[in-house]
């Protein structure tokens, strides 16, 4: 987190401590309520478009949850789709009889907008894809896949989990009418928060799966109205210290600009996938033909949580992406493990040079 965001989320838990949690809400309410208009102006929606909730994965799931499905409905998704999505299109697929089509790739190993034009018939119900997965440095056409959507009427999910804060991320011309976003990612806000985006031509058709009265309102002994926004898929308890900070970490993000971000972060990127392609022994494991920011690779004889480890004790963080979480891409690939660096705009190129300096080392013991 930046120091604002991190002040910000002190800040507040400093209030809740001091004068107590509702009260430090009626205190903010005005700042807490602020973060649906910096969403907003993140995503170029409206502030009643855009829930707030704890995780990317719960924003997924409290919209794909809310559509209905028939017996021979399908879901066109992605190979690289990430794995929590999967889960859900099968539970859905064996609760109604729903079929999950993988849509290829094309050469390139991004989704084949072609064949996915191709596969547009009237049992697609539901076109959702991941923008960038999680295992690897692809950015998926969502644009393409957008305009084939919006051609054949059929609502659009796209998981921005990884792209919101990586790069400007515009829905009306991405032409998406879901999208969620996780804080702790490229947006540099605090764990435990996530926001929804659901257009609003499409709000009064999925009734969530879940209600409180927050979301919907008792309004007598037998019947209840569901909130015409967005918050329909919040809980009325919330973080609220996460949410303030979110809402700086968007406001801070939006300051340096996302065009701006994303050309500093893709020049860090292109430069350590130079460097790693000049390493024997390094395979890099990004597909697509744009790459971001996830610089994601293998090793010859070394497997990448060795290499993780390696790099921790010498005050370098990567993560690693195995299994579930890109299990229809790795199997495709024959891949189970693979290292993630990610770099971001705060990275610098003497950063990346020692970066492989250190890899070399732990590749040459
Ligand atoms: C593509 C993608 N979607 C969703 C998520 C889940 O995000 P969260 O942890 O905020 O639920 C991740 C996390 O790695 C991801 O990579």
């Amino acid at each position: 987190m930046p120091i604002p965001v991190s002040n910000a989320l002190h800040k507040y838990l400093n209030k809740e401590e001091q004068i107590g949690g509702y009260e430090a809400e009626a205190l903010y309410t005005e700042t807490l309520n602020s973060i649906y208009l910096s969403a907003a102006n993140l995503l170029n929606c409206s502030p009643s478009e855009i829930a707030f909730v704890e995780s990317a994965t719960r924003a997924w799931d409290m919209a794909f949850y809310s559509f209905k499905f028939n017996p021979g409905d399908k879901i066109l998704t992605t190979i690289a789709e990430y794995g929590s999505n999967v889960v859900a299109y099968l539970q859905q697929a064996k609760r109604f009889g729903v079929e999950v089509v993988f849509v290829p790739n094309d050469e390139f190993g991004q989704i084949d907008v072609n064949a996915l034009s191709n596969m547009i018939d009237e049992k697609v119900k539901l076109i959702s894809i991941t923008h960038i997965p999680t295992g690897g440095g692809l950015v998926n056409p969502a644009k393409a896949v957008g305009e084939i959507a919006n051609a054949a009427s059929i609502p659009y999910i796209l998981d921005s989990c990884q792209s919101v804060g990586h790069m400007p991320i515009d829905v009306e011309e991405i032409g998406c009418d879901v999208l969620c976003i996780t804080g702790r990612k490229y947006l540099r806000g605090p764990r435990g928060t996530g926001l929804l985006f659901v257009r609003n031509s499409l709000l009064n058709k999925l009734e969530p799966p879940i209600l409180d009265q927050h979301a919907a309102e008792l309004i007598s002994p037998t019947e209840y109205l569901i909130r015409p926004d967005s918050k329909r898929f919040e809980n009325w308890e919330q973080y609220c210290a996460g949410k303030y900070a979110l809402g700086v970490a968007i406001d801070y993000a939006l300051s340096w600009d996302l065009g701006a971000i994303q050309k500093r972060i893709y020049s860090l990127a292109g430069n350590l996938r130079q460097k790693l392609s000049q390493i024997d022994g390094i395979h890099s494991t990004d597909e697509g033909v744009e790459k971001c920011g996830i610089i994601t690779f293998t090793a010859d004889q070394l497997e990448p949580v060795i290499i993780k480890q390696a790099l921790f004790e010498q005050r370098i963080n990567v993560s690693t992406s195995k299994g579930a979480g890109s299990l229809v891409s790795f199997e495709k690939r024959g891949l189970t493990e693979v290292v993630r660096a990610s770099v971001h705009y705060f990275n610098t190129d003497e950063e990346i040079d020692h970066f492989v300096d250190v890899l070399k080392k732990i590749i040459a013991k």
